[in-house]
């Protein structure tokens, strides 16, 4: 039962952070192509019955994610088995931080979580260190997760080299859009400046 939800939950989860990813790489096209994107986006996700129940599924899959992972402890055996636990386990991890991060965000210092919100942690002081690894890893693990989850799911359908192949591939793909989103925002394709109300610890 716990599995179905938790399979459901990221179905509707993976709905955003489709829409999500997309606005991320609209930033390829310059920070006002994000932030206008980023505004209809919101008209939908910030809608009072979608935010929440949004909120709720991400915080159902950090702590279904962390009863899988404490349940087989010292039982998964394989690269796919061992990967789905560490991308869930990083998943879980960077989902608290990030829309803890972002809550706080806009109800404390009252800011606009747009682009600048996320790009300045790539531009201020040592945070690039911690920020650059912290997001190319999320999006490369959310990619790795689904990836074993499907994999899983096909296992009767399609041939063992085929469904590990196709996994790969998909982990590589998230690998690249992690790199790609975190290379936009930190100015790689065109230079971007931190508005002084997002420079925590100074520009
Ligand atoms: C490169 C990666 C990412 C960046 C730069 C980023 C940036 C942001 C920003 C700026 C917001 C605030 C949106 C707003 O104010 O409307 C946000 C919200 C959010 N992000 Fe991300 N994000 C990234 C990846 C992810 C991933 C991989 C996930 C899920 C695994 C995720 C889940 C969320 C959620 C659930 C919210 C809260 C939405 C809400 O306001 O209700 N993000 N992100």
């Amino acid at each position: 039962m716990l599995h179905r939800l938790h399979r459901i939950s990221a179905l509707l989860i993976s709905l955003y952070i489709l829409g999500h990813l997309t606005n991320h790489l609209i930033a390829l096209e310059g920070v006002q192509a994000h932030i206008a994107f980023m505004k209809s986006y919101r008209q939908i996700y910030r809608a009072a019955l979608v935010e929440p129940l949004l909120l709720g599924c991400a915080l159902f899959q950090v702590g279904s994610g962390i009863t899988f992972i404490a349940r087989r402890w010292g039982q998964r055996h394989g690269f796919f088995d061992r990967a789905q636990a560490i991308s869930g386990g990083y998943l879980a991890f960077f989902l608290l931080f990030h829309v803890g991060a972002v809550l706080y965000g806009r109800t404390v210092p009252g800011l606009d979580t747009n682009f600048y919100f996320a790009a300045a942690g790539l531009h201020l002081g040592k945070f690039p260190l911690f920020f650059a690894p912290y997001y190319a890893l999320a999006v490369t693990a959310y990619f790795t997760h689904v990836a074993c989850g499907l994999r899983w799911l096909l296992r009767e359908r399609l041939p063992p080299p085929l469904r590990d192949r196709a996994a790969l591939g998909v982990m590589s793909l998230g690998l690249l859009l992690g790199v790609t989103i975190v290379a936009t925002f930190s100015g790689a394709f065109y230079p971007v400046r931190i508005p002084a109300a997002y420079c925590f610890s100074g520009c």
